[in-house]
């Protein structure tokens, strides 16, 4: 086979489908048909066509998951010594990096994404795992005096089969994230993509394998999120849950994990705001906004949803941003669009509903406000990149989270005006701030609630830096050593000795 991303692309666009794709679960290191006998179909959002069918599992598949990752947290797994284990991830990003033509171009298929950005993903699922690859041996407890008569100390230890329910939005990103740490932990893990996005999670449980995990370390189970994405969170054996997706079903999640006191770590929805000040380099900041809310056509839980911009600078920089909205190039992800299809037909009725709505209020849609198809085949599931100018607060479009190339803009008369529109939803994940001052830049940082705050680069920061919301947007941090805490539980012991 030959697995360059020309090849690849080519195969794609000659046969319509890309060979050797998984097509079933992998359980106990083999490739396993679902119990039941059920499929379900890839569905490429660039032309709405089928192009590979994959096992669709239930919860009999989950049970054979769970159990042997549960057993395989007492074999060779436990008896690997925390830099044996830093060995089999570093050994994961090499094969990513070798693998990444296959990995991206898959991604592109699954997610509708841009080929570009599939090929970001990648890069950034190798540099996880190279980052993680670094900390277990570095994880260390201490010792707490209680005088001569005692020794007290501290140990981490795994905290043992983990649950990851991966959204569609960003696969690999997502899995590779809580799975890496998970693994440099100790933890064994089963995986639940989303049903939109198979593939990347079973072909990084084969590579696992490849790198040198024990089978049944890392078990994958496709399938939907009531058939095996619910009786895996409920599951008494697994004791920590990642959850990644939308709040709605993240309360469920908490909700069923709560009757194991299981614990949970909830990534779920945003309208994150960016602020930008009147002293701004606005040429920055248009780049900014464009990447914050166009990339993966807005469908990223951190993306800048909102932009609060200061009065004095609206016009202009409504202006910049509306011509380079106009000028993005939409098509088929393989094809290196600027902007690439949403994910399903459903997600698109559901921006167009929201954008509808906003219009039938009066509000003022600048540029976009429509579905839209690849200028080329006419088919997909596209829609058009969105401006809708002087949201108020209160408005649905500046509250709900669309997960849609649709910006809502706000305008404050001064910074402490930002600061009270940038708070006013009920979510908190990111925020950006975009000015030259130093001191207001950090006042903000203090003042806006958000568990990531960007100055003057929106996504600044990578792997190294934690993740995670407040208030509606969820609790927990992944990425970073914080990230990695997560997935250990800490004993303490104390010992008379004299
Ligand atoms: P979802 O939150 O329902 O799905 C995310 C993952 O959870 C998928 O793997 C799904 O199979 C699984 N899941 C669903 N129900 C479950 C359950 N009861 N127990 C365990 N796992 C379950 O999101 P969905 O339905 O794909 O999209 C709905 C909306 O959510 C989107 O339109 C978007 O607005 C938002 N969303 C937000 C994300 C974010 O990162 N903030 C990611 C994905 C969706
Ligand atoms: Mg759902």
């Amino acid at each position: 086979m030959n697995n360059t991303v020309p090849a690849l692309v080519a195969q794609y666009q000659q046969t319509g489908r890309i060979e050797g794709l998984p097509d079933r679960h992998l359980i106990a290191g083999n490739w396993t048909p679902s119990a039941s006998g059920g499929i379900m179909e890839s569905v490429d959002p660039g032309n709405g066509n089928a192009f590979h069918q994959f096992a669709a599992g239930d919860a009999d598949d989950i049970e054979r998951a769970v159990e042997n990752s549960h057993a395989a947290l007492s074999g060779e797994w436990s008896a690997a010594s925390p830099a044996a284990r830093g060995a089999i991830l570093a050994r994961a990003a090499d094969l990513t990096r070798q693998e990444a033509a296959r990995f991206a171009v898959a991604e592109s298929l699954d997610s509708g994404k841009p080929l570009q950005e599939a090929e970001g993903d990648v890069a950034g699922a190798a540099r996880c795992f190279e980052y993680y690859a670094g900390l277990p041996d570095k994880f260390e407890g201490r010792t707490i005096p209680l005088g001569p008569d005692y020794l007290a100390y501290t140990n981490w230890e795994p905290v043992g089969v983990t649950g990851h329910i991966i959204p569609w939005n960003y696969p690999i990103s997502t899995l590779s994230r809580s799975i890496a740490p998970a693994l440099a932990a100790g933890c064994t893990a089963v995986v639940k993509p989303a049903e939109q996005t198979p593939l990347t999670a079973l072909m990084l449980g084969e590579l696992l394998l490849r790198a040198g995990l024990p089978a049944g370390v890392v078990n994958v189970v496709a399938g939907t999120g009531i058939d095996a994405g619910a009786p895996l969170v409920s599951h008494p054996l697994v004791r920590h849950v990642s959850f990644t997706g939308s709040t709605t079903t993240g309360i469920e999640v908490i909700r069923a994990a709560a009757r194991n006191v299981t614990s949970v770590l909830p990534e779920l929805g945003g309208k994150s705001p960016l602020v930008v000040l009147a002293d701004a380099d606005m040429e920055a900041a248009a780049d900014g906004i464009m990447g914050a809310i166009f990339e993966n056509a807005g469908q990223i839980c951190s993306a800048g949803s909102r932009l609060v911009v200061e009065r004095r600078a609206h016009s202009g920089l409504m202006e910049a941003l509306v011509a380079r909205a106009r000028a993005l190039k939409l098509g088929h992800g393989l094809r290196r669009p600027d902007m690439g299809p949403v994910n399903s037909s459903a997600h698109l009725s559901k921006i167009a509903a929201m954008v509808d709505a906003a219009r039938d209020r009066g509000l003022e849609i600048v540029t976009g406000g429509s579905v839209s198809t690849d200028p080329e085949t006419e088919k997909g599931w596209f829609y058009q990149p969105t401006i809708i100018d002087n949201v108020p607060v209160d408005d649905p479009i500046a509250q709900e989270e669309i997960f849609g190339p649709v910006l809502a803009v706000q305008i404050a008369d001064d910074a402490e005006e930002a600061i009270s529109i940038a708070n006013s939803t009920k979510y908190a994940l990111v925020a950006g701030i975009y000015t030259r001052d130093f001191a207001t830049a950090h006042r903000l940082a203090q003042r806006i609630d958000a568990g990531q705050v960007f100055i003057n680069e929106y996504f600044a920061g990578g792997i190294s830096v934690p993740f995670g919301g407040n208030r509606m947007s969820g609790f927990g941090r992944e990425k970073g050593i914080d990230g990695m805490r997560t997935y250990l539980k800490l004993k303490s012991v104390a010992a008379r000795i004299s």
